[in-house]
């Protein structure tokens, strides 16, 4: 029997209905919630994802300031920007798009971001409260991810989790969160990355089996344990002459294959993405709230 396909265009819709109310209760304190995008150079990619959150924010009645900057913006003027956001009160989060141009430090920067203000959950101090199990920003594809296995009825409590991956974007903190004593946590998992040996052998044994790899097509239908439910977080972008952008979006899973196998999956796109962009106005919603 073909997989259950998870929907994350509806779950992402039915929390952002949830935020509505709470932007609307935000509103009738005099609040409106304020992210700034700060993107540098013109990498498509990143443009694509600032826009889709921009446009989002704005469907929402979030106030966003849209600070791009040219390839070749010094560190030093980054963090001068980022000290005056850090100090404007009509913004609530901050986000800096990933990858920086390769003579910025990109470490330096998301340390120089108010803590109280970093929406994406990159800062040392989220980090660390999260590993703690202390209140704090959440990563945005990780906090995706969870909501979405929470809200289609899949209990990771008990159950064996595989991440491949281990950037500090999705794999680490995923893999937090989800060995944590916590709702939503309570998982055994294993982490599998480029050095990981008979790597099939892992994936097979996972009930969920979460693909953050970044390498199109790398999972594919024999490594799935059958009735698993899979999380494709991959979005890579691959060749594609004959289509009119010149590229399409391929997972980390052979989609059609793992449909044959698992129980249930995301699909690329319309799977993880779209949570992600929700979760970054939920963690906005939140500082907003925090005052
Ligand atoms: N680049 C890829 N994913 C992300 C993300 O979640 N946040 C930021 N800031 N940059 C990214």
């Amino acid at each position: 029997m073909a997989a259950k396909i998870i929907d994350g265009k509806q779950i992402a819709a039915e929390v952002q209905g949830e935020l509505g109310a709470r932007i609307q209760k935000l509103s009738a304190r005099g609040i409106t919630p304020g992210l700034a995008v700060v993107l540098v150079g013109e990498d498509p990619a990143s443009i694509s994802y600032v826009t889709a959150k921009e446009r989002a924010c704005e469907r929402l009645g979030i106030f966003s300031s849209d600070n791009r900057l040219p390839s070749d913006t010094s560190e030093q003027d980054l963090l001068d920007l980022i000290a005056q956001l850090n100090a404007d009160p009509h913004i609530h989060g901050i986000l800096v798009q990933l990858p920086l141009p390769k003579h910025i430090d990109s470490g330096r920067v998301i340390a120089a971001i108010d803590p109280a203000k970093d929406v994406d959950g990159f800062h040392p101090v989220s980090m660390g409260n999260m590993l703690l199990g202390l209140p704090g920003f959440i990563p945005c594809t990780p906090h995706g991810v969870l909501v979405m296995l929470e809200k289609s009825g899949f209990k990771t409590e008990g159950a064996e989790v595989v991440v491949l991956g281990r950037s500090n974007i999705v794999g680490k903190p995923l893999a937090a969160l989800l060995s944590q004593k916590r709702p939503n946590g309570n998982a055994t998992v294993t982490v599998c990355h480029t050095r990981t040996q008979n790597l099939a052998e892992h994936t097979r044994r996972a009930d969920i089996l979460i693909a953050a790899a970044g390498s199109p097509g790398m999972v594919t239908g024999d490594m799935i344990k059958p009735g698993a439910v899979v999380i494709d977080v991959g979005v890579n972008r691959v060749d594609a002459p004959d289509t009119n952008k010149g590229y399409r979006l391929q997972g980390d899973v052979v989609y059609e294959e793992a449909l044959q196998v698992a129980g249930a999956i995301t699909p690329v796109p319309g799977g993880v993405g779209p949570m992600t962009i929700t979760m970054l106005l939920f963690n906005t919603v939140e500082s907003a709230e925090r005052g």
